[in-house]
């Protein structure tokens, strides 16, 4: 295994592919304490975790929190809303009073791209990038790459359609560069109008047609058509959106008979994918969650270890 040496997770962009495997390994190496009757692991007593989200969450938040339980570190989550940040603290002014009472990691949610790089440069602490704006989202797509190896063994070759909002994801930005360096073939799909034009530089292949993307793919990941960042005036309607996009029945037999189908949740029903297919036999949605917490476990033990981070910030 490579030995870990980053003292914070800010995008798979900045990760190498063992790095990533390392990850993924470490992982795999936690999955059985969530088995067990007495679900600790005693790797971060003494270190404290603050969650700081500045969107809402609900899989990323818990996750992150019961890892932290799981891995005995003591966690604190500030709640945003009804923190001094409504009173105009900034995120570095937060941040530096965070360190002031010996926290070690800060894992962090923010609306604009670039806030958890931002941070890193300014605190001592760790930092953990849990999704900024459209740009990453790194745990969830290291928990994406966790289920697709459990579920095929290995990427090389591997086909994944990635199908939906692709201007706004930074869990398809965050899978593009992982797969990608795991050796998989991305392909990117969804009206012309949600597909960025430099996303083909980032290796991928596009298509606008839903039938033809899922055709031969191992993986057909749907991503939530995201109405808060205004997604829903790049298509006519959400009927027609549905009409040339949804995963739903229709596309079944297009489909390879082994294929998963994913989502990163929440799930817009109806929209981007239908009841059947999201509760179906392909799907592994709910696996996904529940790999999340083995990969943030990983995640939380590498960056803030005893290895990595022996001193408080
Ligand atoms: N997939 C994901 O990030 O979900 P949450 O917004 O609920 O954390």
């Amino acid at each position: 295994m490579h030995e870990w040496t980053r003292k914070h997770l800010l995008s798979i962009e900045e990760l190498s592919k063992e790095e990533i495997l390392t990850i993924l390994e470490t992982a795999e190496s936690f999955k059985d304490i969530s088995l067990r009757p007495i679900k600790k692991s005693p790797v971060l007593r003494g270190k404290t975790i603050v969650l700081l989200f500045y969107e809402p969450s609900t899989r990323t938040s818990t996750s992150f929190s019961l890892a932290a339980k799981r891995l005995s570190a003591d966690i604190v989550n500030i709640p945003v809303k009804s923190s001094s940040v409504q009173k105009g603290e900034s995120l570095i002014d937060t941040v530096a009073n965070l360190e002031a009472l010996k926290i070690h990691t800060v894992v962090m949610r923010h609306s604009r791209a670039g806030a958890p790089m931002m941070l890193a440069k300014h605190t001592n602490a760790s930092i953990i990038n849990a999704g900024d704006g459209c740009h990453e989202h790194p745990t969830q797509a290291l928990l994406d790459m966790f289920t697709i190896k459990q579920n095929k063994g290995s990427f090389d070759g591997l086909k994944i359609t990635i199908v939906g909002d692709i201007l706004h994801s930074r869990v398809a930005r965050s899978n593009i560069w992982g797969l990608s360096k795991l050796g998989a073939e991305v392909t990117v799909c969804g009206p012309p109008t949600m597909i960025p034009v430099e996303v083909e530089k980032m290796g991928v292949k596009v298509t606008y047609d839903l039938k033809e993307a899922i055709a031969g793919a191992d993986v057909v990941n749907l991503l939530r058509v995201q109405f808060e960042r205004e997604s829903g005036m790049l298509f006519p309607s959400v009927r027609e959106y549905a009409a040339m996009f949804s995963m739903d029945d229709t596309m079944e037999r297009f489909m390879k008979k082994d294929a998963l189908i994913m989502h990163p949740g929440p799930i817009n029903r109806g929209v981007e994918i239908s009841s059947s297919m999201a509760d179906g036999k392909r799907s592994v949605i709910l696996e996904q969650v529940t790999n999340g917490l083995a990969v943030r476990m990983a995640v939380l033990y590498l960056i803030s270890g005893e290895k990595n981070n022996s001193e408080e910030a």
